[in-house]
């Protein structure tokens, strides 16, 4: 069977490092694999946490450029936007008959948004994953690469195509987790939280942040008691994560980074720590800039990848209805 992968990302915030070490470098690998690769920018999904939605069109376009200018070609991948395909909602709609409440209210990712967003409490949350499988399976894909804590969304989804099948009739295959590695990337207000686009803007760098900016979140990233620059990320957690990053973005082992350092102060590592965050990031930026300056490119990009998107979607959520035996 042909491999179809599909992923997605919400439009909430810009892309951070710890994406340009983790997913960024998985998908731009599928990419050059040539499988059939597809790209969503989950706008419908934002809207369950989002307070309003005076930016979604300016974030939905800034994700697609920082997708871009990473290497996203759009001639290779098919790079699109979910509410530009009404079908995702129908296919959802048709699915959500056929998905218990009860599993929908023991998904972990539902109680933990319901924590972290105390004064959202819609229906869309609840019915999240059943929006998400309908995104997966309205491609059939085979393939979904997701992080870990999205694990549990696509066990939810197989749930789904297999009550779909045995109660209507076979349409769609059950599609496998990529599960992408871990990202070794925290906080730099919190260490013992992942990066995180949704968090405060002082504990992530943006691909897209300013040289000034990245010097100021460096300088006033947390650090441990004492003054070693060694990795211990028990004793020493804050301090591990820069070095982490250091050599990440030196593509140093991080033995080499503590020799470089020894006797050093905090404050010198982190100068010369945000010095080469801003230089590994100057070409993508400069690509980002120049898509920035004809965002109607990027939009007519985005309409391409959602018409090719759409045949397929509308072939199989005709194919669903059918075997439903609707008239
Ligand atoms: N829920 C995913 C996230 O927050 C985004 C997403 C929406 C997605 N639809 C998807 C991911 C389908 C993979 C497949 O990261």
């Amino acid at each position: 069977m042909e491999k179809v992968i599909l992923t997605g990302m919400r439009p909430t915030g810009t892309l951070h490092i710890g994406h340009y070490f983790g997913v960024i470098p998985e998908l731009l690998r599928l990419q050059a694999k040539s499988y059939k690769l597809f790209l969503m920018i989950a706008d419908l999904h934002a809207l369950t946490t989002l307070e309003d939605s005076k930016n979604l069109k300016e974030n939905t376009l800034k994700l697609a450029a920082t997708y871009l200018a990473c290497g996203i070609n759009p001639q290779k991948t098919i790079i699109f936007v979910q509410s530009q395909i009404p079908e995702h909602a129908e296919l959802s709609a048709l699915l959500s008959m056929i998905t218990p409440v009860s599993m929908l209210e023991l998904n972990p990712t539902y109680k933990e948004m319901r924590e972290e967003h105390p004064k959202q409490n819609n229906l869309g949350l609840l019915a999240y994953p059943v929006l998400q499988a309908a995104d997966i399976l309205v491609y059939k894909a085979t393939h979904v690469p997701v992080g870990k804590d999205q694990a549990p969304h696509i066990e939810i989804t197989r749930e789904i195509a297999r009550r779909f099948n045995a109660r209507f009739g076979y349409v769609f295959p059950e599609p496998q987790t990529i599960l992408q590695k871990e990202s070794k990337i925290f906080s730099l207000q919190d260490p013992k939280k992942k990066m995180s686009k949704s968090h405060k803007k002082e504990s992530y760098i943006s691909l897209l942040d300013s040289a000034e900016e990245i010097r100021k979140k460096i300088k006033i990233a947390v650090t441990d008691s004492g003054k070693e620059i060694i990795f211990n990320s028990a004793k020493k957690p804050a301090i591990s994560n820069l070095l982490t990053i250091f050599s990440l973005f030196s593509k140093k082992p991080i033995k080499e980074v503590e020799k470089m350092y020894q006797g050093k102060s905090y404050a010198e590592f982190k100068k010369d720590l945000a010095e080469i965050i801003i230089q590994e990031l100057t070409p993508l930026q400069k690509k980002y800039k120049n898509l920035e300056k004809n965002f109607k490119n990027v939009e007519s990009a985005l309409k391409n990848g959602s018409q090719k998107a759409k045949e397929k979607a509308s072939a199989t959520l005709a194919e669903a209805k059918k075997t439903i035996g609707f008239l």
